[in-house]
């Protein structure tokens, strides 16, 4: 239990959107691959993700000698015309894509969101993830590329933070004891899925909870703090979960056509939280009076 609780906190951000999980970070810097763009095509599209490998870097962006696009002064740095050196985009290389990534906290919806996103025609968010030890650290680095390559970015967080670590003890659980038939799944597509995995309801530590809620909501608001520079949109998890309308700021936000989203995962905890943890009792009791109160009272469906 200790360790799942350590690992919690511990690696809690994540980037979405950048690629390669084993590398260290000042070469996921350099290999930063495939900052998820948006393009105007779907063949564009394939033909970007394919290129995704030979790595940012090697993706010259040219700005001549395709027509001035239709857009606002401000928007010129946001928008780009890769050009990859191996092959040419021949009829989409005046189209232009815009880079984007998403940060988040594990188990906050990133991946249910992502599927929301790769549901529109004009968005591709490859899904890599990685979690960025270094991201908190190499901030300043990280934001100076965002400005540079004029990535915009999508923060994506979770109000109720109790939920949030109910998802990562159980996923932590699955990774193990993987209920479903002998397979870990982190998200499903099933109602029968989601019953089965919720059946395991785990033992949160009431001495460490207070200081690990509180952490979280730190490095949050550091996040927040360290990319206010970067152009961003700031989303919570439950706010897309009552009203899907939410996701079409993101998509003024992405510049792309309105379209309705689609997402096919099934939420796996519905329901009161009462009855996802083992010693309901203890947490309530721990949280009552404290800042974070709140969380043993919302409640909401998907
Ligand atoms: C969006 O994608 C569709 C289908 O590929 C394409 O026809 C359309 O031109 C694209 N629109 C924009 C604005 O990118
Ligand atoms: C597990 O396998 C059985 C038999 O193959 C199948 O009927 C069942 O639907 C599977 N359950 C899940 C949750 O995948
Ligand atoms: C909670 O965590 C503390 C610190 O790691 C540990 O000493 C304690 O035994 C844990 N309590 C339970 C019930 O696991
Ligand atoms: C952190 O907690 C405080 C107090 O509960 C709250 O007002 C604030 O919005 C939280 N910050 C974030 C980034 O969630
Ligand atoms: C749903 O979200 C949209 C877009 O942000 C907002 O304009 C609208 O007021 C929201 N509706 C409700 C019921 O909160």
């Amino acid at each position: 239990m200790a360790d799942d609780l350590s690992s919690f906190a511990k690696d809690a951000l994540l980037v979405k959107g950048l690629k390669s999980s084993t590398l260290v970070w000042r070469l996921i810097v350099l290999t930063l691959a495939m900052v998820s763009g948006v393009y105007i095509c779907s063949i564009c599209l394939k033909q970007i993700g394919t290129s995704s490998k030979i790595g940012f870097l090697d993706i010259k962006v040219v700005q001549k000698p395709c027509p001035e696009p239709n857009i606002e002064p401000w928007e010129i740095p946001f928008v780009h015309y890769p050009h990859p050196k191996t092959y040419s985009r021949a009829e989409c290389a005046c189209h232009p894509v815009r880079y984007f990534a998403i940060l988040s906290m594990q188990r906050s919806g990133s991946g249910w969101f992502e599927t929301f996103l790769n549901s529109h025609a004009n968005i591709s968010s490859n899904g890599e993830i990685f979690s960025v030890k270094g991201l908190m650290q190499h901030h300043e680095e990280i934001a100076e590329y965002f400005r540079i390559h004029g990535v915009s970015l999508i923060f994506l967080f979770r109000r109720n933070l109790l939920r949030r670590m109910v998802s990562v003890l159980a996923n932590e659980y699955d990774r193990n004891a993987k209920l479903l038939n002998g397979t870990h799944k982190s998200h499903v597509h099933s109602p029968k899925e989601a019953e089965i995995l919720a059946k395991y309801k785990p033992t949160i530590n009431s001495t460490l909870l207070i200081a690990q809620l509180k952490q979280v909501n730190e490095t949050t608001t550091k996040a927040l703090e360290y990319f206010k520079s970067t152009r961003h949109i700031i989303l919570y998890y439950e706010d897309i979960v009552k009203n899907r309308t939410k996701l079409r700021d993101v998509q003024d936000f992405l510049k792309v056509p309105q379209m309705d989203l689609k997402s096919r995962q099934v939420k796996i905890h519905k329901g009161s939280l009462s009855s996802q943890v083992e010693n309901w009792n203890d947490i309530s009791k721990a949280l009552t009076g404290t800042p974070y109160e709140s969380f043993i009272h919302e409640d909401y469906r998907r």
